[in-house]
């Protein structure tokens, strides 16, 4: 509840102090991993033609059925008017804009469309996060979105760069996503302190960053699977 003391133990574990937002610690922690993400990217001069189709190819097949859905089990999953609000707005640009549609065009473009191979490749981990977000445990589903979001706009430049190298010039996606996520994800945030303000009781946090540990590693899959 709002205002009530924290706990000895959970003031160490989420360094959440009075008149500090309550979801500092989690923004911190986000941007650290991503942070890591984005500094283990292979150089994209250095990757063969191939290397770079498989990672536009295995972002596709991850991104374009699937953040919808997650969002929308993100929506299912909370409690807190705010934060339904925000989820459902990020829920109507995404369909309103047709999204999908737009990640789709993109790998046409670079001749990166997903082919059986990329969907197996990514199968378990996506898999992984499915059965997470199966949970339905709104908090750490925001949190986890919020990584997401949070990444995927960082990740755009080379995105992009990719495509490019592929001999495309089709930038819609990328250049979207590069802008509006930055909302999204400070949305996000606010969405995650309305439904903390809303819990019982703190979570140990170890449990409340389960999906991000289960979204970077299929991040990881994405971007460093090699074939064979
Ligand atoms: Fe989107």
């Amino acid at each position: 509840m709002r205002g009530q003391p924290l706990t000895q133990q959970s003031k160490a574990d989420v360094l959440v102090t009075p008149g500090r937002s309550r979801t500092a610690s989690f923004e911190q922690h986000i941007d650290r991993e991503i942070q890591k993400l984005m500094a283990s990217l292979p150089n994209p001069e250095r990757l063969s033609p191939e290397e770079r189709r498989g990672i536009v190819a295995r972002y596709t097949a991850v991104l374009e059925g699937n953040f919808i859905y997650w969002m929308t089990a993100a929506y299912l999953s909370v409690a807190s008017d705010a934060a339904h609000a925000i989820i459902r707005e990020n829920l109507l640009e995404e369909v309103r804009d047709n999204h999908p549609g737009m990640l789709r065009k993109f790998a046409m473009a670079a001749d990166a469309m997903p082919s059986d191979g990329d969907g197996r490749a990514v199968y378990r981990n996506l898999e992984g996060v499915r059965r997470f977000v199966g949970q339905l445990s709104g908090t750490k589903i925001v949190i986890m979105m919020a990584f997401f979001e949070g990444w995927i706009q960082r990740f755009m430049p080379y995105l992009a760069e990719l495509a490019g190298r592929l001999g495309s010039a089709e930038r819609e996606y990328t250049d979207v996503h590069g802008e509006v996520d930055v909302v999204h994800t400070r949305e996000l945030f606010r969405a995650l302190d309305a439904e903390m303000a809303l819990a019982e009781g703190p979570e140990a946090p170890a449990a409340m960053l389960e999906g991000i540990e289960v979204l970077r590693t299929l991040i990881q899959r994405i971007v460093h699977h090699t074939n064979g």
